[in-house]
């Protein structure tokens, strides 16, 4: 059952053009069996409509602190009391100023004050107003007063111009308010290094070989052990993604680097899980200078060094686990990955099906191990992907501990 079933939540939302996503969020909430209120400030309401939000959560939705037809209005002190956490998403840098100075001019800022568990700020704007020094010192206060104020993504902005300002993913949100609300920590003194995203082999110094994987298979992973107590290192390809609090991110860019890298931190790790999707290939002598255009070009290519099998050759007593994209015979080809790799534990995925696998919010896998087992998991969201693998290695293992009676 999900952490988030039966919880009381209140989710503000702020006028900015992310306003759309959280009617997503609301969805996702509501599916995990939370009981969300929503409260909209006037300028979200310029976005998205009351009855949006009224028709997904069953509850009616709060936008005015005098509005004599609500008894929630005169309830806010009461309702922020009773909520199990407060999620602000979208929250603009007008919302973050007013929550950073204990402002409470409207319905959200004044159930704020009253909020008396935790809260989560998923903020989204314009880059240049994201790094301004103003709002960078509003989220400093509010982060040491304990309130959970995300990084926002980096990319396309509506400005249109790119940078960091866009909202988190709605299942980074969610990741975090798991770990806001499950004080779940299975994974205490272990050390666990992660792979994710993609590698770049460069064909020239403006061109390079790379593929499809997005990182958040690898992220949500990294969170997930994060909140459940372990040290965590991601080393990671080239991603949008912010990275997640708490864990030390190594960022690479070529196999070669994420080889070297992860050497590097192997020493003390407990477990270590590969969801990075490496390039087999890199050209075999990149060009020093732009290759110019207009002919046949014939690129050579050679073999990058497998990873995970170095790895586990190495024999260090981390529990390895390994990912396999397949796209056809998965069942079959991920059994003979993980016998080729020495490793204890496979994730298979079909990534030719769409809606999970690469640049997915979802993912369907099959876990197989060394010990035969094979367990296939529904399709789910990559955190709650990232969950199951970590309880299927701590299960794992201590099977593995246990001496075989006969
Ligand atoms: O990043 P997302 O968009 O969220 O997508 C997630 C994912 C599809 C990338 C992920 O679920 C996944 O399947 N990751 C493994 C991708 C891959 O490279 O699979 P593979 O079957 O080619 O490799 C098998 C394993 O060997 C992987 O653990 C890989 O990290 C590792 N490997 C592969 C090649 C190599 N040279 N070195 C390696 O370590």
């Amino acid at each position: 059952m999900s952490t988030l079933a039966g919880k009381e939540l209140i989710l503000g939302v702020t006028g900015s053009i992310a306003a759309y996503k959280a009617v997503l969020l609301v969805r996702e909430l509501t599916r995990a069996g939370a009981r969300v209120t929503v409260c909209l400030t006037e300028h979200a309401e310029r976005f998205v409509t009351a009855l949006t939000f009224r028709t997904l959560s069953g509850r009616a939705v709060l936008t005015d602190l005098f509005d004599p037809q609500s008894d929630e209005a005169v309830e806010h002190v009461a309702l922020g009391e009773r909520a199990a956490a407060l999620i602000v998403a979208p929250a603009t840098a007008n919302l973050i100023a007013k929550a950073a100075h204990g402002i409470a001019d409207d319905f959200l800022t004044t159930v704020l004050l009253a909020a008396r568990g935790p809260v989560l700020i998923a903020p989204a704007m314009d880059g240049g107003m994201w790094d301004h020094a103003a709002v960078q010192a509003n989220v400093a206060t509010l982060r040491q007063r304990g309130v959970a104020v995300l990084e926002p993504d980096t990319g396309p902005l509506a400005s249109g111009l790119s940078g960091k300002g866009r909202l988190p993913e709605v299942d980074v949100i969610l990741e975090s308010l798991h770990s806001l609300l499950t004080p779940v920590r299975d994974l205490a003194g272990e050390r666990v290094l992660v792979t994710a995203g993609p590698t770049r082999e460069p064909i020239d110094p403006v061109r390079y070989i790379t593929n499809r994987s997005s990182g958040k298979m690898g992220y949500r992973l990294a969170a997930a052990a994060q909140r459940r107590g372990a040290t965590v290192t991601l080393v990671s390809g080239p991603t949008a993604i912010a990275p997640p609090p708490g864990v030390v991110v190594v960022p690479v860019e070529s196999a070669e680097e994420m080889r070297e890298a992860v050497l590097q931190h192997l020493r003390g790790t407990t477990i270590v899980i590969k969801a990075a999707a490496v390039a087999d290939y890199r050209a075999k002598t990149p060009a020093a200078t732009k290759i110019k255009g207009k002919r046949d070009l014939t690129l050579e290519l050679t073999p990058n060094p497998d990873i995970l099998a170095e790895v586990a050759a190495q024999r260090t007593g981390a529990f390895v686990v390994g990912f396999a994209a397949e796209t056809d015979d998965v069942a079959k080809n991920a059994q003979a990955k993980l016998e080729a790799k020495g490793i204890e534990l496979l994730v298979a995925n079909d990534v030719s099906r769409a809606g999970i696998g690469f640049d997915a919010d979802d993912n369907e896998v099959l876990l197989i191990d060394r010990w035969g087992g094979a367990e296939p998991l529904p399709r789910m969201s990559k955190g709650e992907v990232a969950d199951a693998i970590l309880s299927r290695v701590l299960a794992l293992r201590k099977r593995a501990a246990q001496p075989v009676t006969r």
